[in-house]
């Protein structure tokens, strides 16, 4: 098994062709900006559904025009088997990231949540599948424990899903162990717990907890807590995640084939979470004041999230980075030149 630090080395010494899907969402254009600081020829494909192009534009004027050169955008999607096929030609490795995210938006329109995330994910499994692709990692979710309450979350301990999209991001997983049955094609799923930093998108009814905060927080808005603030989550700054996907792609053909959790281990209510916000935003120069508000629980929401991470630990070689304080400080930058300056 390899080290991450080794991983990187060997990438940039000898690039590789990757696909992004959903690159230009959160998750998408941070893994594109990480691959091609490391010299590698990426192809994006994106239907800007959630995503912008502004996070493209961003990556741009980060890495050198060599770099960039080496970044072939489509503009499709994966609802489209043809797109998907388009984007697999000549792929190495596939980090499949694009779906519809979020528990209230599956709950509020169930179909489109489902033709995406299913219909959309078959689709890139057979692309995929069909163009012999080294790899195929994809974005699957903590929504999959469901009502399961046993702390911490082991991959193979899950409950019902309590959400349209908890349903999607399962019956992926049910997929991938269908193809490697059917076909021998191993996928890897990463549940992802919580990822946060730069990039999330703050704005819209569907933004997540991280980032609609510190919007509302900078704009002297109120902070609506759903339930009491014990909520508890295990939030997973995207630097990790990111490790985990690379790791994964170049994973032995014995560890694929399975889910591993992605997160850090911990445990941090709403209430905390409130708190290292507002504390982070006073490092950075900017003070709130208002308390909190508290609202209903929110529908759908699972109570407690964290993950036991010993499998991808052992298994992947994955070994998170950082914790949720660090990659808070490591997003304030960035939310406050993005949503003030
Ligand atoms: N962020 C999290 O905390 C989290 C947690 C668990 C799982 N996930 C999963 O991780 C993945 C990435 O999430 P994210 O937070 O970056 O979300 P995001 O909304 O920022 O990114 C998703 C991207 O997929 C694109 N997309 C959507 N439908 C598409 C389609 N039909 N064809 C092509 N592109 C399409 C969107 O335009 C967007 O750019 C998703 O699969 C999500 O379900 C995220």
């Amino acid at each position: 098994m390899i080290t991450y630090s080794r991983l990187l080395k060997d990438l940039s010494a000898n690039p590789k062709t990757w696909l992004i899907t959903g690159v230009a969402g959160f998750v998408g254009s941070n893994l594109l900006e990480q691959l091609l600081k490391l010299d590698q020829k990426v192809v994006g494909l994106d239907n800007f559904a959630t995503g912008h192009q502004r996070n493209l534009d961003e990556v741009r004027s980060i890495v050198s025009s060599k770099q960039w050169a080496g970044f072939k955008f489509i503009h499709g999607d994966i609802r489209n088997l043809e797109d998907c096929y388009e984007a697999c030609n000549e792929v190495d490795y596939v980090l499949h990231q694009a779906a519809l995210g979020s528990v209230p938006r599956s709950i509020a329109d169930p179909i489109s949540t489902n033709n995406t995330n299913i219909g959309g994910f078959v689709n890139m499994l057979m692309a995929a599948k069909e163009s012999n692709v080294k790899s195929f990692t994809y974005a699957a979710s903590s929504s999959t424990y469901g009502d399961h309450h046993a702390l911490p979350k082991i991959e193979e301990n899950i409950g019902n899903p309590l959400s349209p999209y908890a349903v999607t991001k399962y019956v992926n997983e049910l997929y991938a162990s269908v193809f490697a049955r059917a076909y021998g094609f191993k996928a890897i799923g990463l549940r992802y717990f919580n990822i946060f930093g730069k990039r999330q998108d703050p704005e819209g009814a569907y933004a997540a907890v991280i980032p609609k905060w510190i919007a509302a927080m900078l704009n002297d808005g109120d902070v609506f807590i759903n339930g009491d603030g014990e909520t508890s989550r295990d939030f997973c700054f995207v630097e990790n995640a990111i490790q985990a996907n690379l790791l994964a792609a170049v994973a032995e053909e014995e560890v694929k084939n399975e889910v591993y959790n992605v997160a850090v281990g911990g445990r941090t209510t709403l209430k905390t979470l409130f708190s290292a916000l507002q504390s982070t935003l006073l490092d950075n120069g900017k003070s709130y004041t208002r308390e909190p508000k508290y609202v209903e629980f929110r529908a759908g929401d699972v109570r407690h999230s964290m993950a036991d991470i010993t499998k991808a630990r052992k298994l992947l070689g994955y070994s998170p980075e950082y914790n949720i304080d660090r990659g808070i400080s490591k997003s304030m930058p960035w939310y406050i030149s993005f949503l003030v300056e």
